[in-house]
């Protein structure tokens, strides 16, 4: 199962939801591979200080295989760094089938592959989503994130023709100030917009921002939008508690 997290408007949570998503299966006894495809490296540098080389993504467009780094019993990592930002500029057709084909020959060793993308609708972005058999989209309460869901809406249906298996498995609304009106007044809004794809809210919080200082998750925070999720990607039978 191959699980996307993506929105290519900034800062809205993707790397700190992929991050406990990962934590949040793993608990729960799957064997998870977290992919950071962002060159930021946001991911690779809340789970580790210490990179091994040999699992840098980079390695996949110097036609190498990385392997993958072990963070604990049931979590590895395919690390980033910013070597990988070139290639975005190169325009090889061939490298977008790199990551999918790489992770399916892979795939057997885990129950969950958990890819965090960059902020943008390139290269990376779009071979996650080749990849995936699901995507998970988390937006913030700004009408700017209503306006960009659109475009991103329309790059997964195009996507869609080259991967029919993709879908979406929700739309997760992060750092929601839910003391204010204007944020319950987004957050009905967004729920009768989305209706089914909307799979709840997280709660802004300290907490969850502490979350890269720390390296430690919170997955408190998420549990109730992650056992939604569970269930729309595992089934129900499968929801081990
Ligand atoms: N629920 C939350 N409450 C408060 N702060 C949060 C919450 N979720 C994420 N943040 C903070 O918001 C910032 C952006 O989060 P994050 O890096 O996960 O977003 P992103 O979408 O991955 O960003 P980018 O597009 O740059 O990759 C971080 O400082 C993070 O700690
Ligand atoms: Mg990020």
């Amino acid at each position: 199962m191959i699980i996307t997290i993506a929105n290519q408007k900034g800062g809205v949570g993707k790397t700190t939801i992929a991050y406990h998503l990962v934590h949040y299966f793993a608990l729960k006894g799957r064997k998870i591979l977290a992919v950071d495809m962002d060159p930021q490296a946001n991911l690779t540098q809340t789970f580790t200080n210490k990179v091994n080389e040999s699992s840098l993504v980079t390695l996949l467009y110097q036609r190498k295989r990385p392997i993958p780094q072990k963070i604990s019993d049931n979590i590895d990592l395919l690390c980033n760094d910013i070597t990988t930002a070139i290639y975005e500029r190169r325009i090889n057709p061939l490298d977008y089938e790199k990551l999918k084909n790489y992770l399916n020959s892979v795939a057997s060793l885990y129950n969950a592959i958990i890819i965090d993308t960059p902020p943008n609708l390139g290269l990376f972005c779009i071979s996650a989503l080749l990849s995936a058999d699901y995507v998970v989209i988390p937006i913030d309460a700004s009408i700017y994130s209503l306006r960009g869901l659109g475009d991103l809406l329309a790059t997964i249906d195009e996507v869609r023709e080259n991967n029919e298996k993709l879908r979406i498995a929700g739309i997760i609304l992060n750092q929601l100030n839910v003391r204010t009106i204007v944020g319950q007044e987004v957050e009905k809004e967004i729920r009768k917009r989305f209706s089914k794809l909307y799979l709840g809210f997280v709660k802004q919080s300290v907490r969850a921002r502490e979350t890269a200082f720390m390296r430690r998750p919170n997955v408190k925070l998420y549990e109730e939008v992650f056992k939604e999720l569970e269930v729309r990607i595992f089934g129900e039978k499968e929801r081990l508690d």
